[in-house]
């Protein structure tokens, strides 16, 4: 369905993120037919570029995305969208003129994308409503982290919401964007199967893993100062697990999902130091063997040499409330794992009587498969064929998204930008979250410290993170569901 016609401007036009995936979001949203033609996207950055040198950018970006399937025809209908425009966005007495009038004042809606550090959100945000820019219908749209503590979190949302009222602030986390995690809602609150089991009484526990092969490459001067923590578990595991221990909002309304996700974090019990070396494991990467090639560890890749921040956290987490009483959250992510997967596990108890026997008890798992491979599946026991005698299997109901519906499946990026056209809210962070989120981490991060929790290594593309995280859920009898 296309949306109404919009402008776009993104602040770090020239960077990364707008690199590998604005850019080829709203390629793929445009070539969709979503995109209304007459609708403006103008990159910003300091670099001087001209309007050519920034479609030629976009146009490898998107080129690249797409691979083979990139269509020449249609990329000459896109890049009549591009506009560009040099300048210095933190500084309110910068060349304004020259966006607005590559914006032109027709009353669309302007989105406000920034796609830099979160250091000069403010003060862009200062410049954009200087410049007169921020009525009417303009939205801001902020990526994550934002800021690196509770303190910096409350300073950026302060300072942006002085410039743009709550309802137009988009704080993105694109893990909300994912299919499977859109899925989670409807899993949950579709089907009148699991609601009734999602509580204390039918499961055991839930993993959430997010497992990445990649190091931290060209990005290590800003992991350094964020690490597994701030840069994954603040926002994107925490989210999910967020969707996964919440009441049924009483609708799909953004503000009735983000009131339900809010009280979650409310529940989480708070780190301290006498948990925290009991509760968490945290280590790095050192030098490995990925697809055969030997990689560099973690130090190596500094150029220090030297660090505490941790490349992988496994964390024993508690939503303190009724439903979730004495059912554990283990979470866990790390960067150079044995492989790329992200999965959410809802682990059952066993059945209360052992019918065919203790060593044929096993107890029914729904996974959640964020990637690869999108899906979902139940396991349930199931009678072993044959006439010799009854033995029992644990096999899964399998409902792989690639099979049962063949469509292409869009990045993240795509659905959520659409989202901020439609102004839709829903996929994204209300003010609190992120700084409830913060509390949480910042006391996690502040018991590390007075605990003096150790740093363990695991090898790099060799190992599920290090041995300790085993042991985290080996303690308690359990074991992490897949190795990859
Ligand atoms: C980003 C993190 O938010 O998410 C990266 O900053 C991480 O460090 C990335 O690699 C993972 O996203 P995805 O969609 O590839 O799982």
């Amino acid at each position: 369905i296309p949306v109404d016609t919009f402008d776009i401007i993104i602040f770090g036009g020239t960077g990364d993120l707008s690199r590998r995936k604005l850019l080829p979001a709203l390629y793929h949203r445009f070539v969709d037919g979503q995109i209304p033609e007459d609708s403006r996207l103008v990159g910003v950055s300091r670099s001087e570029m001209s309007d050519k040198e920034f479609r030629a950018f976009a146009k490898d970006a998107c080129q690249e995305s797409t691979g083979k399937d990139f269509d020449s025809e249609q990329w000459k209908a896109f890049e009549k969208l591009l506009k560009y425009v040099a300048m210095d966005a933190t500084d309110p007495d910068a060349d304004w003129d020259t966006l607005k009038a590559a914006l032109g004042q027709d009353g669309r809606p302007s989105i406000f994308y920034l796609a830099v550090t979160p250091k000069i959100y403010v003060a862009i945000c200062e410049s954009i409503g200087k410049a007169g820019l921020a009525g009417g219908d303009a939205r801001v749209v902020l990526e994550k982290p934002i800021g690196t503590d509770l303190e910096s979190a409350k300073a950026i949302n302060a300072g942006v919401g002085a410039v743009f009222s709550e309802d137009r602030i988009y704080r993105i986390d694109h893990y909300l964007g994912k299919e499977t995690v859109q899925n989670l809602l409807v899993l949950r609150f579709g089907n009148t199967l699991f609601e009734p089991l999602w509580n204390r009484t039918a499961i055991d526990h839930i993993q959430i893993t997010v497992s990445e092969s990649v190091g931290v490459g060209d990005r290590a001067g800003y992991y350094d100062t964020a690490g597994a923590i701030r840069d994954m578990v603040q926002n994107h595991l925490l989210q999910l697990l967020c969707l996964i221990a919440m009441e049924p909002p009483n609708s799909i309304e953004a503000d009735e999902i983000r009131t339900e996700k809010i009280k979650v974090l409310n529940a989480l019990r708070p780190m301290d130091a006498k948990c925290v070396g009991r509760d968490t494991v945290r280590a790095q990467y050192g030098p490995g063997t990925i697809d055969g090639k030997q990689v560099k560890g973690y130090l190596e890749e500094l150029e220090s040499g030297e660090s505490q921040t941790e490349t992988f956290v496994a964390v024993k987490a508690w939503v303190d409330n009724w439903r979730w009483a004495r059912v554990p959250f283990y979470l866990r992510t790390g960067k150079r794992m044995r492989s790329r997967h992200s999965e959410i596990v809802v682990q059952f108890r066993e059945a209360p009587h052992a019918m065919f026997g203790e060593e044929q008890a096993h107890s029914n798992r729904l996974i959640i498969r964020l990637q690869p491979d999108e899906g979902v599946q139940l396991y349930v026991q199931i009678k072993e064929p044959g006439p010799g005698g009854l033995r029992v299997q644990s096999l899964p109901l399998n409902l792989s998204f690639a099979e049962s519906f063949q469509v292409r499946y869009p990045d993240a990026y795509e659905r959520l930008l659409m989202d901020v056209v439609r102004g839709n809210l829903a996929l994204f962070m209300r003010r609190e979250e992120v700084e409830e989120a913060w509390e949480w981490v910042d006391g996690l991060l502040d018991a590390w410290a007075d605990a003096k929790v150790p740093m363990y290594t695991y090898s790099a593309g060799l190992e599920d993170g290090p041995v300790e995280a085993r042991m985290l859920l080996r303690e308690d009898d359990r074991d992490w569901w897949s190795n990859g």
